[in-house]
């Protein structure tokens, strides 16, 4: 099939402002948006630019708009989004070229949730780990298959209106450790929270919910966090 791809390119050495460049091309239906990208990139246009590794959803960091929404352009197929394809980068964020934003803000709100296990008490009796049950670990489950992509904070109007708000990625990182039974540094995380830009910015849009693509229940998350921030149990 022929497909239309209009990218936003934006090269700052070069340019006062972004502009869209359109590209016609022959496509598979089941091509991905990435090999799209790719065959662009090594056919046509040697200068675009955009982030991707993994190829398959696991290293997020493929994320970008694709017809107005947040997705991995590993993930996703000609055949999907159709004929037309509109490809920007993530919203909220200082591009740096064509697709690709400064992530350094992002990491730096991960890094304030204390994205590790904190336990400064003696080991058990085995000398060797902390033994957790099924249904402790199935607990935060969810939160370990996240990728850091950036896709939810940069859908969340929250973020929109101040960068400086941590963001549902970095909420769904303090999920992953408050809720782990072996952890001891729960009420670290929720102090964080409890900071003008942690969770009383989120207004429940659900807009990073249906944005992750792993398919995590994030406002849900979020909403677990403030209940624990508002009674103090974590259970
Ligand atoms: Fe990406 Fe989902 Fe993790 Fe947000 S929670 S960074 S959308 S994988
Ligand atoms: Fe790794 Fe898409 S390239 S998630």
């Amino acid at each position: 099939m022929e497909i239309t791809v209009k990218i936003f390119r934006y090269n700052p050495e070069k340019d006062q402002r972004g502009n869209y460049v359109t590209y016609k091309l022959e496509a598979d239906p089941n091509d991905r948006v990435l090999d799209v990208l790719e065959y662009i990139k090594g056919k046509t246009d040697g200068a675009l630019s955009f982030r991707r590794s993994c190829a398959h959803g696991v290293c997020g960091s493929d994320a970008m708009r694709i017809n107005g929404r947040n997705r991995l352009a590993c993930k996703v197929l000609v055949r999907d989004v159709g004929a037309d394809i509109t490809i920007e980068p993530l919203l909220g964020m200082k591009v740096v070229k064509d697709l690709i934003v400064d992530m350094e803000p992002f990491f730096d709100n991960y890094k304030k949730m204390k994205p590790y296990l904190i336990n400064d008490s003696p080991l058990p009796e085995n000398g060797r780990e902390r033994l957790q049950s099924p249904e402790q670990r199935a607990r935060f489950d969810e939160a370990t298959k996240c990728i850091l992509c950036a896709a939810c904070t940069t859908s969340c109007p929250s973020f929109w209106a101040s960068d400086q708000y941590f963001g549902p990625a970095a909420f769904v990182a303090a999920h992953r450790f408050v809720f782990d039974s072996r952890d001891e540094g729960a009420s670290q995380r929720l102090m964080v929270l409890a900071e003008t830009d942690g969770t009383v910015r989120c207004h429940t849009a659900y807009n990073c919910t249906e944005a992750c693509p792993r398919e995590i229940q994030i406002t849900k998350a979020i909403g677990e966090l403030k209940m624990a921030m508002m009674t103090g149990k974590i259970d």
